[in-house]
């Protein structure tokens, strides 16, 4: 037992995992409401978000809706059902959720932490100084491990990877409309910089940030 005690304190506290509230496949607006009123958002309220409306915006992007034998698929299509992608959470104002960057786990609806504390000024920093996206409270970046694509795929999984980017993109797009929320979109980062202020597993690279939160 005290072997076993010393163990679980040794374990960094960052390493417990956040179980998300389950999400809804039923909302108040139309598909076509939310296709039409879909913008690009570049100012936002400080309100926080719910852990419920991180969940909704986490399952939109990635999460899993299906199985194939013992494999999950997901809200997004993925070539050859690979899923290459990781969508991590730049958390600064969720109450129940300590501001941090999380590691979205699709299956088991959970984020892992990684890092502690506010990351949205260094985020917004590497993204070329875009400080209005330190606004929201929560950011969404969109990394891609290109091997678990391209050992099936050769160099074309690089575009297959992409394309998948983009898909997961606009799921988070048209959920903040769903829900009532707005989100930006950014391409337009240093790789190395947002990598590093994130601590983000080698391997994984920055291909989106996507602010969402109440908009101003
Ligand atoms: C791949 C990609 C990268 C983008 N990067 C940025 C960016 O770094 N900063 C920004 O303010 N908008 C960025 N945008 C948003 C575009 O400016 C925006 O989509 C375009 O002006 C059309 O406006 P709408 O999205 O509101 O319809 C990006 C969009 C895409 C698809």
């Amino acid at each position: 037992l005290g072997v076993a005690l010393c163990l679980v304190l040794a374990l960094p506290a960052a390493a417990q995992e956040v179980r998300l509230p389950a999400p809804q496949t039923k909302g108040a607006l139309s598909l076509e409401q939310t296709l039409a009123q879909r913008r690009t958002w570049r100012s936002f309220q400080d309100d926080p978000l719910s852990l419920a409306q991180i969940s909704q915006l986490l399952w939109a992007a990635y999460g899993v809706t299906g199985h194939k034998g013992s494999r999950a698929l997901k809200t997004a299509p993925s070539a050859g059902a690979l899923y290459p992608l990781d969508v991590y959470a730049v958390v600064g104002s969720v109450p129940g959720l300590a501001a941090g960057v999380y590691r979205f786990r699709p299956q088991g609806q959970a984020l892992l932490p990684l890092m502690a504390g506010d990351r949205r000024q260094a985020a917004a920093q590497a993204s070329l100084g875009q400080m209005w996206a330190a606004q929201a409270p929560v950011m969404l970046v969109i990394t891609a491990e290109y091997a678990r694509c391209t050992q099936r795929y050769g160099e074309r999984g690089v575009r297959y990877t992409h394309i998948e980017a983009g898909c997961v993109a606009q799921n988070i797009f048209l959920q903040a409309e769903a829900l009532g929320l707005k989100a930006g979109i950014i391409g337009a980062f240093r790789d190395q910089a947002l990598a590093h202020a994130l601590r983000l597993p080698s391997g994984h690279a920055p291909l989106l940030v996507m602010p969402v939160g109440r908009g101003r």
